[in-house]
């Protein structure tokens, strides 16, 4: 879309006498066609469109408990969280925002360029303050003149509005930086979201303190709460019906290419949610042994597998992370059978090892030494006992990666907690994490029998550590050999 008024966006004005002046003045001829009449025309005749009494967001009062415990942390501190700015994809487009995980999780806002900041108060604890971009200014033009002038990207909220439904102050972030810059006294800053405001804070942070607060924020949401919960058991859920969705359509995905199955599952995350949580992999026949595979490019053929491996996350940023392994023609044959009973096994060896006081590497172990059984058991390790196989590591050929790892508004959560909270940790409840097994049996591996080689067996799903033992939050979506067969002939009609 481009027309000839709209201007290059402005650059950010941070003095209140040079934000009133009209735009079409400031940008001295960047405005053909603009008269006089025209700016005098555009800034009235609007109506008041302010919302009043605003209910809090649902996950206000978890927010808020959330900014005491960082308060609590860092006592006596500034603390800048960032929610992050607009990529350019090519030219004048950008990609889809997506706020930064730490500020959405903070504040339960998403808005570009936002920036929450604790300003100490000395015992009282911390002052949360939301910065955002207010509603478009109408009298100098923005509004329509401005590349980010609402009339282009649409209404935003007040910044009256936006106090009643995060519950926190909130002022005008062009204001911010000037005043980050001339504060004095301790602050550190979630780095790596935007750019102008660590570059206000330049000479005032340094990078070991500011990690230190990446850290305690990747380790916060280890434990979920109430809301989380819920939002990841929604993510669970309307993953199940895209991947519903793919079965039902995969006759014309046979028809068409990998992409069908990638595009059938997005209009689900889109229809139900913010997006998909990561690269949905949609891995039909030996792609399945490539572990990421997300260039869903190839074939969809009937008697190969289809490994898909997708999530959706919902509109309050938490993603489910779950892959089914599918027969495309809708039955295992028996090799296909033999490696996917492997895997599932593995997996229920897994998932029952994920429960509160157990340490986080136990559902590890425990798929591990089932996939080295069944490998020994099928001759691809000589003569090798488990324990020998286990001890040096050589079912890794096959199974390739980690079982799991934590799950919530990243695909990959927590991914900053330090070793002893996270992969040295003990399991409690509240935690999330994803159990997938998988053995992968690459086109060109040589040391297995030629009909193993292209096969790529996953079952991942989402689990949930509960008082007395775990629950699975992706259960709506089966798992046994003969369910999987007996739910796709249901869906294929
Ligand atoms: N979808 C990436 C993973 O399973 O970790
Ligand atoms: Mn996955
Ligand atoms: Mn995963």
């Amino acid at each position: 879309m481009s027309e000839e008024l709209i201007p290059e966006t402005p650059e950010q004005e941070t003095e209140e006498n040079e934000a009133a002046e009209p735009i079409k003045q400031r940008k001295n001829g960047l405005y053909p066609g603009v008269s006089d009449e025209l700016a005098e025309n555009m800034k009235s005749g609007w109506a008041d469109t302010e919302l009043h009494d605003l209910a809090p967001i649902p996950q206000a009062e978890h927010t808020a408990a959330r900014r005491a415990a960082l308060s609590a942390r860092f006592p006596g501190e500034r603390l800048v969280i960032p929610a992050g700015n607009l990529k350019t994809r090519s030219n004048d487009t950008e990609y889809a925002f997506r706020a930064s995980t730490e500020y959405a999780y903070l504040t339960g806002d998403q808005t570009q360029d936002g920036v929450l900041v604790l300003e100490s108060t000395g015992e009282q604890g911390h002052q949360a303050t939301i910065y955002l971009l207010p509603r478009s200014n109408r009298e100098n033009g923005e509004f329509w003149l401005d590349g980010q002038g609402e009339l282009w990207v649409g209404r935003r909220h007040s910044l009256t509005e936006a106090e009643q439904l995060l519950g926190i102050p909130a002022k005008d972030v062009r204001e911010l930086a000037a005043a980050l810059a001339e504060a004095t006294g301790p602050v550190r800053c979630v780095r790596g979201h935007d750019a102008s405001i660590e570059a206000a804070l330049t000479d005032k942070v340094t990078a070991e303190r500011d990690e230190e607060l990446r850290v305690y924020l990747s380790e916060a949401r280890l434990v979920k709460d109430a809301f989380e919960i819920s939002e990841l058991e929604k993510a669970c859920d309307a993953t199940a019906r895209g991947f519903e969705d793919v079965v039902k359509s995969l006759d014309k995905a046979e028809a068409t290419s990998e992409r069908f199955i990638e595009g059938t599952f997005f209009l689900r995350a889109r229809i139900e949610g913010n997006d998909i949580g990561y690269g949905s992999i949609c891995a039909a026949g030996p792609h399945a042994t490539t572990l990421h595979w997300v260039r869903n490019d190839g074939a969809v053929r009937p008697g190969e597998l289809l490994l898909l491996d997708a999530g959706v996350e919902t509109n309050d940023l938490y993603t489910a992370d779950v892959t089914r392994t599918l027969p495309i023609n809708g039955t295992f044959s028996p090799l296909q059978r033999k490696i996917y009973d492997a895997v599932y096994e593995a997996q229920e060896a897994g998932i029952a090892a994920v429960k509160p006081g157990a340490a986080f590497r136990d559902f590890h172990d425990a798929s591990q030494r089932v996939l080295a059984e069944k490998l020994v058991e099928w001759g691809l390790l000589g003569d090798l006992t488990v324990e020998k196989v286990l001890e040096l590591g050589l079912q890794r050929r096959w199974t390739l990666h980690g079982t799991g790892h934590m799950l919530g508004m990243d695909v990959h959560d927590c991914a900053v907690a330090r070793t002893e909270a996270y992969v040295d940790g003990i399991l409690e409840p509240g935690v999330c994490l994803t159990v997938e097994p998988g053995l992968y049996f690459q086109a060109d591996d040589l040391t297995v029998p030629e009909e193993y080689r292209g096969i790529g067996v996953r079952i991942e799903d989402d689990i949930l550590v509960t008082e007395d033992g775990n629950r699975n939050l992706s259960d709506k979506l089966p798992r046994r050999a003969d369910e999987v067969e007996a739910w796709m002939a249901r869906l294929k009609g």
